[in-house]
């Protein structure tokens, strides 16, 4: 479809291809666009790279695919995952682990147990497989959430990436909370 806007011209390819499991996270880069499946309950996510629709026919052809896997600790519970966009092309997974006192050793035993963890992967462009996960954030604190809001590109001090999380907790004084 060729639509005019103020003397230019917008081309809008339309093509349907059968994208599996698409109840998670679906986005466009410059390198074609993903599919990330929300991770199961073992904290895998698969992901399937398509390449960007071809501009006469608007056909879509799937590069590669592949998993996310968030690190084995037994005693964690994956509680909330996050998709972003990279500069290159790439994409970031950013996940929380949340301590699980019914599968390990309760919390009160361990003062330096870190109750909550925030990792990072990156699937970086023409590879199969995602970077190794990285640590990006730990507390002791026994919070009641951590939510992940978003995660943009910023040149604030050089390129990187700034993520916005919300910390949910309850503060209790003279028996008000
Ligand atoms: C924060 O956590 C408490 C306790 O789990 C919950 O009742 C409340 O709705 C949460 N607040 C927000 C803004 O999520």
């Amino acid at each position: 479809m060729k639509v005019n806007y103020n003397d230019s011209i917008i081309i809008l390819l339309f093509s349907e291809i059968y994208l599996g499991n698409a109840d998670g996270y679906v986005a466009l880069s410059n390198e074609g666009f993903i599919n990330i499946e929300k991770p199961d309950e073992k904290g895998i996510s698969a992901w399937h790279w398509y390449s960007s629709p071809n501009i006469e026919t608007g056909e879509v052809v799937e590069h590669n695919s592949g998993e996310f896997h968030v690190p084995n600790l037994p005693s964690y519970t994956l509680v909330d995952s996050l998709n972003f966009n990279l500069l290159d092309g790439g994409f970031g997974f950013l996940y929380i682990l949340k301590y699980d006192e019914t599968k390990g050793s309760p919390v009160t035993k361990d003062p330096n147990l870190q109750y909550w963890r925030i990792y990072v992967s990156f699937l970086k462009v023409k590879t199969d497989l995602p970077t190794k996960p990285s640590l990006l954030y730990e507390t002791t604190q026994k919070l009641n959430n951590i939510t992940l809001k978003s995660c943009t590109l910023t040149y604030y001090h050089a390129e990187g990436y700034i993520c916005v999380m919300t910390l949910n907790n309850t503060i209790t004084n003279n028996n008000n909370s």
